[in-house]
């Protein structure tokens, strides 16, 4: 069964998780191995891919566009990219469909920027309400032509790329998807390439570049900059993919809130700009461990122990935000259990994701019982003992949203229905069974 209206049934989970859980690859660094693998010279393999449909969609779009992909396990965790070359790109027949996923869309109009041709990239509902001129106003400025709805801000965009000019782009917004569009573009521009962003965001595209021969510079303002040298080489080694920490966010919050919970998370990646949700609840006073720390091609890694652990409400450092953006649907789960106020600020962002999440949040946990108010930017949450059952939810096919509230679910009366939740094969496709598997109550009403 597939299907983003599906209705996902969950809680209360009696005794506690445990075991360990092997989450699944990083959808981030996913989707930038495929990118770079495709426009690299030679042969890449890549392990530990996440199978997810956004990132399926990334790889489905290169093969749109003459790639040739092997496949070597069923489970798609592995695969070898044929790469052509910074040039090599074939003109798509058909459009090219992003399905559900921004970084997807985002990050192919600086790769489409760069190429002599015509492409139309489109994507599911959700994808077609989210803001777009965020990345076409860059790559115009670099020369690209870019058209589509709402002058360029919609899907489906038009792009017929080529002939770029090296731009110094000042972002408005802390988002490593238009900094990361930009960076490719760069690949194919005349000049040195420089993007200033308001705040750091995740940087797997800086740090998988050079392990393509590709460097990137940062200067002490946090400017990066990237000069072309006119070509991609495909690594000599496998290039692995470590557990997506957005993944193991939900089950280190699940056991958190369960009394009688010891979990275990192999392999996790502790990216410093992407680990805002460990630094947010271990101030909640979250009962985390790290060990094993090693590197995972250019990126740390490690162990975490999570145990059950009574969490206290803090104040959110805005300065935290894009390192834990994906993270707050379920750190508002976390929050609504905990003693005291939580706030959250300065998180405007989240309104612009697959969906409103903030608006999405509040309507759901207020409806399990959470003292919860929603902020332009944010949200401030009274945590209460315990989340109400007997209750229907919708999750508005955000997979973020319907994983969320299973976790709330394990904490409630009674059994929470949620609706619209089939887009979680977007970044988790195994998250029911895996869960069940370490003791949280879930099943999908389709039985599927
Ligand atoms: C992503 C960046 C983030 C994040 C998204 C993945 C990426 O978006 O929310 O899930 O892979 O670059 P923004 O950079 O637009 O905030």
């Amino acid at each position: 069964m597939s299907g983003i209206d599906r209705t996902l049934i969950a809680g209360p989970c009696v005794g506690g998780l445990s075991g360990t859980v092997v989450v699944p690859g990083d959808k981030s660094m996913s989707h930038r191995a495929v990118m770079l693998a495709a426009l690299a010279e030679g042969v890449t393999e890549i392990s530990g891919f996440l199978p997810g449909e956004d990132n399926l969609a990334t790889a489905r779009m290169f093969t749109d566009m003459g790639i040739d992909i092997d496949w070597l396990d069923a489970g798609k965790t592995r695969l070898r990219v044929h790469g052509t070359g910074l040039h090599g790109l074939k003109e798509p027949v058909n459009v090219l469909d992003a399905g559900n996923s921004g970084t997807c869309v985002r990050l192919m109009t600086g790769v489409l920027a760069g190429q002599p041709f015509h492409s139309v990239l489109v994507g599911d509902a959700s994808l077609h309400k989210r803001p777009m001129q965020r990345v076409a106003d860059p790559v115009r400025r670099m020369g690209a032509h870019v058209d589509g709805r709402e002058g360029g801000n919609k899907l489906p965009l038009a792009i017929r790329g080529g002939g770029l000019k090296a731009i110094h782009h000042v972002s408005e917004v802390a988002s490593a998807q238009v900094k990361s569009c930009v960076l490719l573009s760069g690949l194919f521009a005349e000049g040195t390439t420089r993007v200033s962003e308001p705040k750091p965001t995740r940087d797997h595209t800086e740090r998988m570049l050079p392990l393509f021969g590709q460097p990137v510079a940062v200067t002490v303002d946090g400017t990066i900059s990237l000069t072309p040298t006119d070509r991609l080489v495909a690594p000599r080694e496998v290039v692995h993919i470590p557990a997506d920490p957005s993944s193991a966010a939900f089950f280190a919050v699940a056991a958190s809130l369960v009394p009688g919970s010891r979990l275990l998370l192999p392999g996790v990646g502790i990216n410093e700009r992407r680990d805002g949700w460990r630094r947010i609840l271990a101030a909640m006073g979250a009962q985390l461990g790290t060990r094993d720390v090693a590197s995972v091609g250019s990126e740390p890694v490690a162990n975490i122990d999570v145990d059950y652990g009574e969490l206290t409400a803090i104040r959110v450092d805005p300065a935290d935000v894009p390192d834990a953006i994906d993270e707050f649907p379920v750190l508002f789960v976390a929050a609504a259990l905990a003693s005291g106020d939580f706030v959250l600020e300065g998180a405007e962002e989240l309104r612009v994701k697959e969906s409103d999440r903030i608006a999405a949040m509040v309507a759901a946990l207020r409806s399990a019982g959470a003292d919860i108010n929603e902020r332009p930017d944010g949200v401030r949450i009274r945590g209460v003992a315990s989340l109400s059952g007997g209750i229907d939810v919708d999750a508005h096919g955000d997979h973020r949203i319907a994983m969320a509230m299973a976790v709330a679910a394990q904490r409630a009366e009674g059994d929470i229905r949620i609706h619209n939740a089939g887009a979680i094969a977007t970044s988790f496709p195994d998250f029911v069974p895996m869960a069940r598997a370490v003791g949280m109550r879930l099943h999908w009403e389709d039985g599927a």
